[in-house]
């Protein structure tokens, strides 16, 4: 069983980039499940806005179209949900049709307002901009803004002093997806929830971090956008230090927006810079290849890349893949390691934290026994969301006592009998109820930021382009030996 769903206040939620893959792939679903659970009451509505000119019939096919996977069993809930989506066509560069937007959402001035920016970052000024001179930002108005937020210091800054110009903070949602992953609130009430681990979660008890996030997919159709980001703006400099943080940071005083991210901005602040200094000794950057994945050959990035682009390319010094060293410099954590780890087109895909613990001080057991291994906290992102706990225990049976490794294993779905909601399904929703606790703070993200762009800055100076990798594969062999220098190894099958 899950907790009983809320509802919350009416609402009118705008999509901005309506017709987008996002907005159809992730944003309408989630609401339509939401819908469907009863959280979202009759009057609220959904408004898709894109330049495409659509009537709204149109728009309501293609989210039907979009949708029909998932509601086979349950039409009439379709038909309802449709009802309340609304479709406007606007350029954001273009003064036309401003008016009638504006009108159609003076007719519920009392419902909860949300702008979610679903477009590329470029048109976030110019969107705000038309949202204040239209007057469209009200009391009750909240700004969505998705990653990336820039693709550096100085340009989020930018986007953010624009933005800022029309919606407070306090009304501004940065969202990271990551943060609505079940498993990773689940880190909030594991850490905090159970006496067990926090008097162990230091350097004293833990000898390492690994944060895995894995895809099998490549660049799919956002080779434009992913070639001018790749792996470290893409994912690195977002979900992946916002896991970390989640790890690493101290107990907040307790769940209130601004508790958990003052946590979080300061583990951030400890990051130990990698610049031109350590950059060839701490990261590891790849492209894929030709290869492999799930049993069908698959091209490589540059194929990838000029398969959807009129403009062909040769070459790119994008990576699809990175794996670096992190350390944070504080008491807590100090010679903890925390591995990073992300790419395109890797073996699996699977996205996991597992937190590795010391091995014991001494050993009572004979060679015969077998080897001790490490405690480790593996908690499973996606897919089969879950957490296990490996422990040593003795071989049952006659034998002498041999001692074996196994995990106290608990999957979301076996234990609680339901698919996990997606992340968008929660974070949506909090930011109708104005609730930023998984919203990054501007000066979460500027600090992110601050922490990547000497790592771009070191790479863009050696000028070495990524390590070719065979698609299908788990990314360069440097990566292998990253952490092998170490003497530790990644963590890849659960044994
Ligand atoms: C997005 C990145 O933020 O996250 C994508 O832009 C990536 O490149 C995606 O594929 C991964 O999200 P998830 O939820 O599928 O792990």
């Amino acid at each position: 069983m899950t907790a009983p769903a809320q509802p919350v206040d009416l609402f009118d939620l705008v999509i901005f980039g309506g017709t987008g893959d996002l907005a159809v792939r992730k944003l309408l679903p989630a609401l339509f499940h939401r819908y469907v659970d009863g959280q979202i009451q009759d009057g609220s509505r959904i408004i898709g806005v894109a330049r495409e000119a659509l009537d709204e019939d149109g728009y309501r096919n293609q989210i039907r179209s979009a949708l029909s996977g998932a509601v086979i069993s349950q039409p009439a809930k379709l038909d309802a949900f449709l009802k309340r989506v609304h479709y406007c066509s606007l350029d954001a560069r273009k003064d036309e049709g401003w008016d009638d937007f504006a009108s159609l959402l003076a007719k519920q001035p009392g419902h909860v307002r949300v702008f979610y920016l679903s477009t590329s970052p470029e048109l976030f000024v110019d969107i705000c901009q038309r949202l204040g001179h239209c007057g469209l930002n009200q009391d009750k108005s909240r700004v969505v803004l998705e990653k990336p937020i820039g693709k550096d210091l100085a340009s989020a800054n930018r986007i953010n002093d624009d933005v800022g110009r029309v919606f407070d903070e306090s009304q501004t949602f940065r969202i990271d997806h990551y943060l609505g992953k079940e498993t990773v609130q689940n880190l909030l009430a594991l850490r905090f929830g159970n006496a067990l681990f926090e008097p162990l979660w230091n350097a004293g008890h833990i000898d390492h971090v690994q944060i895995t996030v894995a895809e099998t997919l490549g660049v799919e159709r956002r080779g434009p956008y992913y070639d001018t980001a790749g792996a470290l703006r893409d994912m690195v400099q977002n979900h992946m230090l916002q896991l970390l943080c989640m790890v690493a940071m101290e107990p907040p005083a307790s769940l209130s927006p601004d508790s958990v991210r003052d946590e979080k901005l300061k583990v951030l602040h400890a990051l130990k810079p990698i610049d031109g200094g350590n950059a060839s000794q701490f990261t590891v950057r790849g492209q894929y290849r030709a290869g492999a994945a799930q049993g069908h050959s698959v091209p490589g990035y540059i194929e990838d890349l000029n398969a959807d682009s009129k403009v062909k390319v040769e070459k790119s010094n994008t990576e699809t893949f990175v794996a670096l060293k992190a350390e944070i410099g504080n008491w807590r954590w100090s010679g903890v390691p925390f591995y990073l780890r992300t790419g395109k087109r890797l073996a699996d895909r699977v996205s996991e934290i597992v937190v590795a613990f010391k091995p014991v001080p001494h050993s009572i057991f004979t060679a015969a026994a077998g080897p001790l291994a490490q405690n480790r906290l593996v908690l499973r992102l996606q897919p089969d969301e879950g957490v296990k706990l490996w422990l040593t225990i003795k071989h049952p049976g006659p034998g002498g006592l041999r001692l074996r490794h196994v995990p106290l294993d608990m999957s979301f779905a076996e234990a609680f009998g339901v698919q996990q909601p997606d992340a968008y399904e929660r974070l949506l929703l909090d930011v109708v109820r104005g609730n930023p606790t998984l919203f990054m703070r501007r000066d979460e993200v500027e600090a992110a930021w601050r922490w990547a762009d000497p790592i771009l800055a070191a790479w863009m100076a050696s000028g070495e382009a990524p390590r070719p990798y065979t698609a299908g594969t788990w990314g360069p062999s440097a990566a292998v030996a990253l952490i092998e220098r170490d003497g530790r190894t990644w963590d890849e099958d659960d044994e």
